[in-house]
């Protein structure tokens, strides 16, 4: 069912149920990406049903890449080209999706032929420069609108590079590590923080040999992928809506089965922990180097908590739904270190800020962050997503717990990453 523009989300009294998560959004690009560069047949189970994925796919196709969607869509099987390409004849159109845009410039850029990538207007708005550096330095030419969107990218013989990214970033990460595959000599990507290492793990699972030292990671150029037959764990961002909206209320009860547990994503689960949340994973098991569990989780009470240096990073996806509820735990909640947020799909210290306020709380609005009291009570409002997927799913969290009913308007950006969102959300929420 398609999400109406219009959401209203009334109060509850608690959350209860099972859900069973789309795939994880950050593997399900990857896995597509090397899929295509691989040899042989891929095939990817439990494929993310969000916009952002099949942006991905859609360019994977204009690559001459060719793959079909089986089961309800959910299925994907990809019939791998190997490292070469073959040249678009339209520019390749990522939409909302700066991870299709940052990753797929790494493959790109080592191939023989030009590209233009192009996305909607959120994605044109942000920051490139990240990407262009590097590649630009490993022999691409690449063309930009002063660093944005979109960009003209020339590839061809590329050499290694040893790179310190100024900017903690798991898409930079994973392009420069997919553009070292096709560069001579040995690239070595060093972070200034852990980000997510979703690249990592699926290169190795496709084949690759890579090593890590330290916060450092080393990848030899010319190596073959060959395809796999992979399940993608559910998504623990988009978990996330539901793991905060139990911790509202001490009377929830929740299932959370087959969700992805990488641990550079599984903070999100200790800090709830220490907010009050109990969380029991059973089932652990391994799929393709990404770990997989089931959660069993209860609500209980909702203390607050600082967010700060590596953890901001860490949840940097997640931050703007456990600012939503900031206001209703005990003491607040702060968040600092955290200025990528305004260079999101929107500027998402604002639009927390601007919602929060409209329902009635109280907010500190920082440069690099946000400082939410606690013990606050809200009233439902009309908001607006600002077209981001994590902002109407976060406020559709807040709603639960004010008084009255709260419209969110653009609430169909939801699909961006999670389609089948609010209904799924109606399931779980008792009255
Ligand atoms: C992602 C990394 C994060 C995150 C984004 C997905 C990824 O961005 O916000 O939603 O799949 O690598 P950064 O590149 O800023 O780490």
């Amino acid at each position: 069912m398609k999400t109406p523009s219009h959401v209203i989300v009334r109060p509850a009294r608690n959350v209860r149920g099972s859900v069973a998560l789309p795939g994880d959004k950050s593997i399900s690009h990857r896995y597509a990406m090397l899929a295509g560069i691989a040899e042989g047949p891929t095939r990817i189970e439990n494929y993310s049903t969000g916009a952002d994925c099949a942006s991905t796919l859609g360019c994977m196709r204009s690559l001459g890449v060719t793959w079909e969607r089986k089961d309800a869509g959910n299925i994907i099987e990809v019939q791998g080209r190997g490292l070469s390409l073959s040249a678009p004849t339209t520019p390749l159109d990522c939409g909302n999706s700066g991870s299709t845009m940052r990753m797929l410039s790494g493959i790109v850029a080592g191939q023989k032929f030009t590209s233009e990538m192009t996305g909607d207007a959120s994605l044109s708005r942000r920051p490139m420069e990240r990407v262009i550096q590097p590649l630009s330095a490993m022999g691409a030419h690449i063309a930009s609108q002063a660093g944005k969107p979109p960009l003209r990218i020339t590839g061809g013989a590329l050499k290694a590079i040893d790179y310190k990214m100024p900017v903690a970033s798991a898409q930079v990460k994973s392009c420069l590590l997919f553009a070292g595959l096709f560069a001579e000599g040995e690239t070595r990507v060093e972070e200034p923080l852990r980000t997510r290492d979703h690249g990592e793990v699926a290169l190795r699972a496709f084949g690759a040999r890579l090593d890590r030292a330290g916060n450092a990671v080393h990848i030899g150029g010319g190596q073959r992928l060959r395809g796999i037959d992979a399940r993608v764990p559910g998504d623990l961002s988009s978990a996330a809506f539901f793991l905060c909206a139990a911790a509202l209320f001490p009377g929830s009860q929740l299932a959370l089965p087959s969700l992805l547990m990488n641990p550079t994503r599984a903070r999100l689960l200790d800090v709830l922990m220490q907010m009050g949340l109990r969380i029991a994973v059973t089932q652990l098991e391994e799929a393709h180097g990404e770990m997989v569990g089931t959660l069993q989780v209860v609500g209980g009470g909702l203390k607050g908590t600082t967010l700060a240096g590596a953890d901001s990073a860490a949840l940097i996806d997640e931050i703007p739904v456990l600012a939503a509820i900031a206001p209703y735990t005990e003491q607040g909640i702060e968040v600092r270190d955290a200025r990528e947020l305004r260079v999101k799909e929107s500027d998402r210290i604002a639009a927390v800020a601007t919602n929060l306020r409209l329902m009635g709380a109280e907010v500190e609005e920082r440069e690099d962050g946000l400082k939410i009291p606690g013990g606050q009570s809200l009233h439902g409002a009309e908001l607006d997503s600002f077209d981001d997927h994590r902002i109407a799913m976060a406020f559709a969290v807040a709603a639960l717990r004010a008084e009255g009913e709260t419209l969110i308007r653009g609430a169909e950006s939801a699909a961006i990453s999670y389609p089948a969102f609010f209904e799924t959300l109606e399931e779980v929420v008792k009255r």
